[in-house]
């Protein structure tokens, strides 16, 4: 690393809708078995977290409480904490349930579930609140990276999510304590065409340039910035190598334990 600041590693797989109880449960456990054949120190050097939906959330609780090698990720949460909001879930409500990270602002949201950076804003402060570490995401349609926009796009992501008024407790100016940011391009998700190292590496020092000016440089130097995007073991390499890289968010690959597996032995590092 170039930085003088450590940041410790952090990958976290979203599992997205898929996955039954049962299925739940076993995809963890296998996790556990491959990260402890493959990689037995991995998970004293990386903060592995899983996100499975919120049905097998307590499920996969009880396995974690007998294999603690991962953290409890949920993939979205209310920005209330209780009210007539109908088919939601509250931060309280996961927070109970032992989570201690949530997804926020998932392009998939964002695109299917008209979710804006008013909304994103208010759950960033709504996790804030009760101790969830958001991972925030960021990123740009393939139309607008064509247009060059690119870059304005990612800041005005950020700067909306982070705008004051979402000022939780522990957090610094309204950022919540534990931020993460990942830069995920829409155009990656999910389409086996990741971004290039060297091109995320950029995004990730505009990503902490834009955090310095929002919360100052203590913030911009200790926020974990994840890339995600069509992650996959033989492309991880060229993403753990970057100097302003800590981690990944994962789709597909995380419902492999194996590829999961490699993925954070890549950042054990
Ligand atoms: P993918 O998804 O790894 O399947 O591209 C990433 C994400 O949606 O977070």
């Amino acid at each position: 690393m170039t930085t003088s600041y450590s940041r410790r590693p952090l990958v976290a797989g979203n599992w997205k809708m898929h996955g039954l109880r049962k299925d739940s449960s076993a995809l963890v456990l296998d996790l556990a078995n491959e990260l402890s054949r493959r990689s037995p120190g991995a998970t004293s050097a990386v903060d592995v977290v899983v996100c499975p939906p919120f049905t097998a959330l307590a499920d996969v609780r009880w396995v974690l409480d007998k294999a603690d090698f991962a953290r409890l990720g949920a993939q979205n949460l209310h920005w209330e904490d209780k009210g007539a909001f109908t088919g939601e879930i509250s931060g309280p409500m996961l927070a109970e349930l032992g989570v201690s990270y949530v997804i926020v602002g998932h392009s998939e949201r964002r695109q299917h579930f008209a979710e804006t950076d008013e909304t994103v804003r208010r759950k960033l402060a709504a996790a804030g609140r009760h101790g969830l570490r958001p991972i925030l995401c960021v990123g740009e349609t393939l139309e607008e990276r064509e247009a060059g926009s690119t870059e304005a796009r990612i800041e005005s992501q950020l700067r909306g999510a982070l705008a004051a008024g979402g000022a939780s407790a522990g957090g610094t100016s309204g950022v919540p304590a534990g931020l993460a940011v990942a830069y995920e391009p829409i155009w990656a998700i999910g389409t086996g065409r990741a971004a290039g190292g060297e091109d995320a590496e950029r995004i990730a020092r505009l990503i902490r340039a834009v955090l310095a000016d929002v919360g100052g440089p203590d913030l911009a130097t200790r926020t974990r910035v994840l890339y995600g995007g069509s992650v996959k073991p033989d492309n991880i390499a060229e993403f753990a190598s970057q100097p302003d890289i800590d981690g990944a968010l994962v789709g597909g690959a995380s419902l492999k334990a194996a590829d999961f597996a490699a993925i954070v032995a890549a950042f054990a590092r």
